[in-house]
């Protein structure tokens, strides 16, 4: 197999996953305790030793071949859309050797349950919030730019008489109203979320 084939079958493997992460992400819309009982119901899919293996190679895989792509065409890049593929990518790649690391330690050296509190800390804790909120918005527009520009390369037709640009402008468009509609969710309507004590240790460390 490729390279570029291997980074499209990881990189579906991570949609899977990602797309779930993003819908628990989502129903903080509706307080901390749904996103708490959803997050609860979706560990049973990927919380298991098979499915985090897989996931966490999916992630190394990606992030290995995607960079091994980038530095072999970078040169032969043309158009907004291939062009947001490919920097969205190396975004992706940086927050995901960051994020995945945090949760990793959170788990195994704080000992910490990683779950919304231990996601939402940083983002609700000033001044360090100045750095999560673009930090994470920029993770979710990302993983959507990317789409995007995958979009633009593989769809040959219209659809609904759209235009190929003006589709994965659509993918766009969503992923930045994604990254509002959750960051509202995850600030608890931007008026701040309560950090439980437990979670103290994440602002002493800045994380
Ligand atoms: C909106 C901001 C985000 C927050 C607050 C957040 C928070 C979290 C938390 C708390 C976990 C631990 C889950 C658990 O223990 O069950 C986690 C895991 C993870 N997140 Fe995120 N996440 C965000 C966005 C993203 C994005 C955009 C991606 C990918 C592009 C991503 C990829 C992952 C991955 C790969 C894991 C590891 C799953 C595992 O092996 O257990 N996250 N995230």
């Amino acid at each position: 197999m490729n390279i570029k084939k291997l980074h499209f079958l990881s990189g579906l493997i991570l949609t899977l996953f990602i797309g779930m992460h993003l819908f628990n992400h989502f129903m903080s819309i509706f307080g901390a305790t749904t996103h708490l009982e959803w997050m609860d119901n979706l560990r049973v899919v990927y919380r298991n030793t098979v499915i985090e293996i897989i996931l966490l190679l999916a992630v190394c895989i990606q992030i290995f071949s995607g960079l091994k792509l980038f530095f072999s065409k970078r040169q032969y890049v043309e158009g907004f859309f291939h062009k947001l593929q490919i920097w969205t990518g190396i975004y992706l790649a940086f927050f995901l050797i960051i994020h995945v690391g945090a949760v990793m330690a959170g788990r195994f050296i704080l000992e910490l349950d990683t779950n919304f509190y231990f996601g939402v800390a940083g983002l609700n804790t000033f001044p360090i919030n100045i750095f999560f909120i673009p930090y994470y918005s920029f993770a979710i527009i990302s993983f959507f730019g990317h789409l995007a520009g995958i979009h633009s390369q593989k769809m040959k037709t219209k659809f609904f008489g759209l235009s190929i640009a003006q589709q994965s402008g659509l993918i766009l468009i969503f992923g930045i109203l994604m990254s509002l509609i959750i960051l509202y969710g995850l600030t608890n309507g931007f008026a701040g979320v309560e950090i439980p004590e437990a979670y103290e240790i994440l602002k002493e460390k800045g994380i």
